[in-house]
């Protein structure tokens, strides 16, 4: 009785501490090749692409560029006065920890009027079934942790960002259940 307690102690660490880790986020080179430049077409770009809490943005520029991130106003009329982040080193890496709307710009109107804009959607990561489906939580970031998703969250293992296998965590316990009582006999 004891070892199957152990056991399912183990289980329940896994569970809840490995799902996380076991998380890998996609991270996505913005204009791919071409990067944060004037030359990339970001409309293509997006193009079938899908984002997810977790994931993260790198934006590679040479020194004729900047980053903000704007409010959708600011992206519509490429202003960066409602600038939230603003970088010039040419390597800016951006983490997506909530679910909403992320815009981004080039500094420089010029550029940004030019077609230098991306508007990023981010979602929760998917939940199969859609049955435990949770309303998003504006603001609350890191949703990836066991904590803040429960039972209804889902931890996902990210291969490239295009295949996503998630594993329920109830599925993962009842095999901890099913694994310590083997244990026992
Ligand atoms: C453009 O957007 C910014 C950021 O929201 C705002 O401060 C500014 O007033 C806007 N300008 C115009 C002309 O709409
Ligand atoms: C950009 O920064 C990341 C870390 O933020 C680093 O791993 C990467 O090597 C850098 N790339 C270049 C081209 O400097």
């Amino acid at each position: 009785m004891a070892q199957s307690c152990l056991a399912l102690a183990v289980c329940v660490l896994l569970v809840h501490g490995g799902a996380a880790r076991v998380a890998e986020a996609a991270s996505y080179n913005v204009g791919n090749s071409a990067g944060w430049d004037i030359s990339a077409d970001f409309p293509s770009w997006l193009d079938g692409k899908s984002f997810f809490v977790g994931d993260t943005l790198v934006f590679q520029y040479s020194k004729y560029h900047t980053l903000s991130e704007v409010d959708e106003a600011g992206y519509r009329n490429c202003s960066t006065a409602s600038a939230v982040l603003s970088s010039s080193d040419g390597n800016t890496t951006v983490a997506l920890t909530a679910p909403g709307d992320r815009y981004f710009v080039c500094g420089n109107e010029l550029h940004c009027l030019g077609g230098m804009r991306l508007h990023v959607p981010v979602s929760e990561p998917a939940s199969p079934g859609g049955a435990g489906a949770t309303p998003a939580s504006p603001g609350g970031g890191g949703a990836l942790s066991p904590g803040a998703a429960g039972d209804a969250g889902v931890p996902t293992l990210d291969l490239g960002g295009s295949h996503r296998v998630t594993v329920g965590p109830a599925v993962a316990t009842w095999l901890c259940i099913i694994a310590a009582a083997l244990f026992v006999w």
